[in-house]
């Protein structure tokens, strides 16, 4: 029998923003079907290609490559504004056809109400606000699990998705939301919305199971694109900073109907050093002119709301709880490039005490609470800085010997939480060709 291909998964390993488009659009070239699996228009990604520099936040990478499926999973929450705002920029583009877009009819709607509860909630909650991007996910995602959401299917048959939504309106009437403005809960509100939305995908909503069966029994290449990342991971992040689906690689198999059976890789994808956007604990952060500087050398400002990241050091405690706990195949560590210059250089190997120490047992404080009271307290390994250049570099053997050093000390420690993970891709620069790969996944 032929070995059957193996589904990749991607995998954010940090707080998200760890340069997954690239590595995605990168597979997405080579990919049959291309599967968002959870979360919304929370997350997005820069996609720069000859093409030209696109934003996405709902549809997967594959957009990009004729000859590709895209489907937007069972696990996803969609804005129907959002949705119908970046396919028309894709269709302008020439970029949507009538096969390369399935919405499967399981994934949730993401409604005004949704954003302003959202928002309203963050207001409430003040100096512990959780930073969220404001999309409505975590609202979005709570009527799923009360079981009140209104499922993408129901596009088509306007009507019915129409009367349902007047039943979930008046349940959330009948509660007092702070702040929430009552005409956002009145179903005409959104009638022109969800006809239009009818009009527009009724075509390409449906069972995407029946596709991403067939194409795995012809063998094809299936590809899961994580969002966020494992550090947002709702239950196994940092509470209650986090996003409100699970990120990590068991959710993205949940989110996207693949067979936890089914033979597939693992990639998590780390960035050189650490970002975050929203608040919580962060103990490598860099709150001075050297993170000034990081931040404007990355661009690490936020792709859905324009936010500065915070940045910071490279964090190995969590770096290895994330290998752990998904367990990866594969990793791949970009924006090596960026680090070029940046003095005095360290990657975090220890928390301030025993438990969250690397070279102890893999572990990481629970919640965010903890994690908060570790900032500034690390113990760390002090790298040497180097100058010279190394973006756009094909091999590394070209580099100086301290961005070695340097990757070589990541290597070790994502090993150290998956002892069978492979290096398998680094970042060297923003253009599509900017890596290196040391074997080929597929
Ligand atoms: P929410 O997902 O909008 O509810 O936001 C919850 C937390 O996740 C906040 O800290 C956000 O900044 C963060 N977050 C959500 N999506 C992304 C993403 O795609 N990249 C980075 N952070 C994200
Ligand atoms: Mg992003």
């Amino acid at each position: 029998m032929a070995t059957e291909t193996p589904v990749i998964l991607v995998n954010g390993a940090q707080w998200g923003d760890e340069g997954k488009g690239k590595v995605v659009d990168l597979l997405a070239q080579e990919a049959d079907i291309v599967i968002r699996a959870q979360g919304g228009d929370n997350a997005g990604h820069t996609v720069v290609n000859p093409q030209g520099e696109f934003k996405l936040h709902l549809i997967p990478s594959g957009i990009f490559n004729p000859d590709a499926v895209n489907i937007l999973g069972p696990g996803m929450v969609v804005s129907l504004t959002g949705l119908i705002g970046e396919v028309s920029t894709l269709a302008n583009q020439g970029l949507i056809n009538d096969r390369n877009l399935l919405i499967d009819s399981r994934a949730q709607i993401v409604l005004a109400y949704h954003q302003q509860r959202d928002q309203n909630c963050e207001e409430a909650l003040g100096d512990s606000r959780i930073g969220t991007t404001g999309r409505g996910i975590g609202p979005a995602y709570t009527d799923k699990a009360e079981r009140i959401g209104l499922r993408i299917g129901l596009l088509r048959n306007p009507d019915r998705c129409m009367s349902e939504l007047a039943k979930t309106l008046t349940i959330l009437k009948g509660r007092s939301y702070p702040g929430i403005n009552e005409t956002l809960l009145s179903p005409e509100l959104y009638e022109d919305l969800i006809r239009e939305s009818s009009k527009m995908f009724g075509e390409s909503i449906g069972d995407s199971l029946p596709v991403i069966r067939a194409a795995l029994g012809r063998n094809n290449r299936v590809l899961v694109e994580g969002a966020q990342g494992t550090l947002l991971d709702l239950d196994f992040g940092t509470y209650p900073d986090v996003t409100s689906s699970n990120t990590i690689v068991g959710g993205l198999l949940v989110g996207a109907g693949i067979p936890t059976t089914y033979p597939h890789r693992a990639i998590g994808v780390f960035k050189a050093y650490q970002s975050r956007v929203g608040n919580g604990g962060m103990p490598t952060e860099l709150k001075n002119e050297l993170g000034e500087k990081l931040r404007n050398k990355g661009q690490e400002f936020g792709t859905t709301t324009g936010r500065p990241r915070r940045v910071g050091y490279f964090d190995g405690v969590a770096a290895r709880y994330s290998a752990a706990l998904n367990g990866y195949t594969d990793f791949a560590v970009t924006r090596m490039d960026i680090l070029t210059g940046l003095a005095p250089l360290k990657i975090c190997r220890a928390y301030q005490s025993e438990p969250y120490d690397y070279f102890g047992q893999t572990s990481f404080p629970i919640d965010d609470s903890e994690l908060s009271e570790l900032n500034s307290y690390y113990r760390s390994y002090n790298l040497c800085p180097w100058d010279q250049d190394i973006s756009g570099t094909k091999n590394i053997q070209d580099w100086p010997m301290q961005a070695l050093e340097y990757l070589r000390t990541i290597e070790y420690i994502v090993k150290l939480g998956a002892p069978k993970s492979k290096l398998w891709l680094v970042g060297t620069g923003a253009h599509r060709d900017d890596y290196i790969n040391f074997y080929d996944i597929w």
